[in-house]
């Protein structure tokens, strides 16, 4: 067995291979990133503004080789408002900035920021409150500096194991905390790490894992949690580190754990990629399938990822149900946000149904409604009114006997989508069937739509082939 190669740091010959080779940055790399960070607090410090703090994966030196995003935060005294903090934090963000370079940006997540491209490197320039101790937080922000704080004094010793856990669950499409991924943030594979004294440990136990696993490293939770996975914040004990991680990517998680175990390989390590589909290709699948495929397409509205990521998703939903009501089967659907457009994919497994459709009346013992229901239909040409389980039932004309003609009707703009996905919706939408849904942007997409498969099996097809 090849678990049994393990070295007496517990690491496989395999492990210490795609550390060196993959993981670990280089001594120049160290160095550069340094330095531009280095300069960086130095401009924050001259405009004597705000304290200066590199927080993030760089500052806790557990980044993968060639990952250079840079956490800037400069933090400001609690004292100041909220309103005054956005304002003057981010002209200094701006200002500090435009030292370095001339291609920046401003981006909102809770509150604004400036994104920076400095020397290659691509740098968030973040303010926050200086607050006491995270348990006094005023922004979503002000807990990051604790998080470096803590990880730095604790991760010793466990820097390759993080390394190993974040390209893990990167090769398996579980790492993130973003909308899209639902998954291990880096700051919580740092966490599980040491709370289990390294990578193997962690997969061990994580093969027995089961959903509301609850960790409470600081032995400190102050609040009940329901996520499917509990992992409470060291540095602050009302809030969940694992929030963002849904049933299935830790379900993902536990699989990959127990296959990596059973037979570990390379494949578990290598960063996947999305192979496209042709529109021949995908006609032949449809043929082949025999279902009715639907997309439809908008304008991407003008906010970030975490945004417009659960709009498209709750929009998603509510169109399937849409569609069920009007009697489509959904056999699948799912949601893309592209840089101009967005694409929500319906799989049905029919697009066209009968112009019939049942029609449920009231009981025949509510006398009154009844009679109006009976008088209603007293010409129809169709079966009915017929009792069923003590209630009148009509067939009637379906109104939309293709999903397409539903699809493109205004009752689309009057299902819960999301308000931003609403207004992109209000100005215009495509409906394209079968085939037609293809379109160079969203090839992997939609290849990927049609190859579902877990990281687990993905990953074991891989080795085989
Ligand atoms: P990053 O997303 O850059 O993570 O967030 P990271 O730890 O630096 O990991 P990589 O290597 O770049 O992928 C920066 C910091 O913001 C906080 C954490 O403290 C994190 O280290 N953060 C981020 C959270 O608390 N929760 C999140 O979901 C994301
Ligand atoms: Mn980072």
């Amino acid at each position: 067995m090849v678990n049994e190669e393990r070295e007496g740091t517990g690491r496989l010959p395999l492990e210490e291979k795609i550390l060196k080779e993959q993981l670990r940055p280089s001594a120049e790399e160290r160095e550069y990133i340094h330095k531009v960070a280095a300069r960086l607090l130095a401009a924050i410090k001259e405009s004597g503004k705000a304290e200066g703090m590199i927080v993030g994966s760089i500052a806790r030196n557990t980044w993968v080789k060639g990952d250079r995003d840079l956490d800037v935060f400069m933090l400001f005294s609690p004292e100041m408002p909220r309103e005054a903090l956005e304002a003057e934090g981010l002209a200094l963000a701006r200002s500090i900035a435009r030292k370095f370079t001339t291609s920046f940006c401003e981006k909102y997540a809770e509150h604004p920021y400036i994104n920076a491209t400095i020397d290659s490197i691509d740098v968030d320039l973040v303010p926050c409150y200086n607050v006491a101790s995270a348990a006094h937080i005023q922004s979503a922000v002000d807990r990051t500096p604790f998080h470096t704080r803590y990880i730095t004094e604790k991760i010793n010793g466990l820097v390759d194991d993080v390394l190993l856990l974040k390209r893990f669950a990167k090769a398996g499409r579980i790492y993130g905390s973003d909308q899209m991924t639902e998954g291990f943030s880096g700051y919580l594979c740092e966490l599980l790490v040491l709370h289990y004294g390294g990578f193997t440990p962690l997969l061990r136990a994580a093969s027995e894992w089961g959903p509301h696993l609850k960790i409470d490293i600081g032995h400190h939770a102050a609040k009940e949690f329901d996520e499917p996975l509990i992992v409470i914040d060291p540095v602050d004990p009302r809030r969940n580190v694992a929030a963002a991680v849904s049933m299935d990517r830790m379900a993902e998680f536990i699989e990959l754990s127990r296959g990596y175990l059973e037979s570990p390989s390379e494949a578990f390590f290598t960063l996947p990629k999305e192979t496209p589909v042709s529109e021949e290709e995908l006609a032949a699948l449809l043929a082949e399938r025999g279902t009715s495929l639907y997309a439809i397409t908008f304008a991407t509205p003008p906010f970030i990822e975490e945004i417009v990521v659960p709009q498209l998703k709750r929009s998603t939903g509510a169109i399937c149900d849409l569609l069920a009501r009007n009697g489509f089967v959904v056999h699948h659907a799912h949601y893309r946000m592209g840089t101009e457009r967005c694409m929500l994919l319906f799989e049905l497994l029919a697009g066209d149904l009968p112009p019939i459709r049942r029609h449920e009346g009231p009981p025949v013992w509510n006398r009154m409604n009844a009679e109006k229901f009976r008088e209603k239909y007293r010409d129809a040409t169709l079966p009915g009114p017929f009792v069923e389980n003590g209630r009148y039932v009509m067939e009637v004309p379906r109104e939309f006997v293709r999903a397409a003609d539903l699809l493109t009707s205004p009752a689309l703009l009057n299902v819960g989508v999301g308000r931003h996905i609403r207004m992109s919706l209000e100005k215009d939408w495509c409906v394209f069937e079968g085939a037609d849904c293809w379109q160079e942007e969203f090839a992997g997409f939609i290849a990927g739509f049609f190859a579902r498969c877990s990281p687990l099996v993905r990953i074991t097809r891989e080795t085989q082939a």
